[in-house]
């Protein structure tokens, strides 16, 4: 007779999530004194009622006063993550970093960061039924010889709340189901990699 079996999981999984304090009210004027002075286009990943400073990297967020605390936190927590997922001696720094706002039924179309180790996506203010990032399943193509319900599993939603922040691979597919709550949802996204990583793609 067999005894009670379970699974086990002996691989690190790819989603890390903690949160930090970011006091959204306190800093709110900094990132409507920046939105404002947002240009008019925005990335093509954005829908409906959507904006991206992604492609504006003119004085990014994680070099603001507010997220100094923020971002000292960050690179301790990342040395782990870093060391965690086995990519060993690598320098690595935070690249870039843009907002996101979401308004009523504003949502980000599925994309990966290329050439970026981590993605750190921090919830600034995440209202109730604001939409949670999704993550499509990296085993996909494996599974091709498996039933798959497909509009079921192959997409997972991770659920957050504000102050969430969320790490993740940079090649890991993911994606942001509308907003359907009347408040903006405001989202701080960083790119971690190597020096110049960044420049040398765009090159
Ligand atoms: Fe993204």
């Amino acid at each position: 007779m067999l005894s009670d079996g379970y699974y086990i999981n002996p691989w690190s999984t790819l989603i890390y999530k903690t949160s930090y304090d970011f006091n959204y009210p306190q800093i709110k004027p900094s990132i409507q004194k920046f939105i404002n002075k947002r240009p008019a286009n925005t990335s093509a990943l954005e829908k409906g009622e959507a904006w991206s400073s992604v492609g504006w990297q003119y004085n990014p967020p994680h070099l603001w006063e507010e997220f100094k605390d923020f971002g000292s936190h960050l690179l301790l927590l990342l040395k782990e993550i870093y060391q965690a997922n086995r990519i060993l001696d690598k320098e690595n720094c935070l690249l870039q970093s843009w907002l996101n706002t979401h308004g009523k039924g504003g949502e980000t179309l599925e994309h990966s960061h290329n050439l970026v180790d981590f993605v750190v996506t921090s919830y600034l203010n995440l209202p109730e039924n604001g939409g949670f990032i999704e993550f499509r399943d990296p085993l996909e193509y494996h599974k091709a010889n498996s039933y798959i319900n497909a509009e079921e599993e192959l997409w997972k939603p991770v659920h957050c709340t504000t102050n969430d922040v969320i790490i993740f691979p940079g090649w890991l597919k993911h994606r942001v189901q509308p907003n359907q709550s009347d408040e903006e949802r405001v989202v701080m996204t960083i790119n971690v990699g190597s020096p110049n990583a960044i420049q040398k793609m765009q090159a």
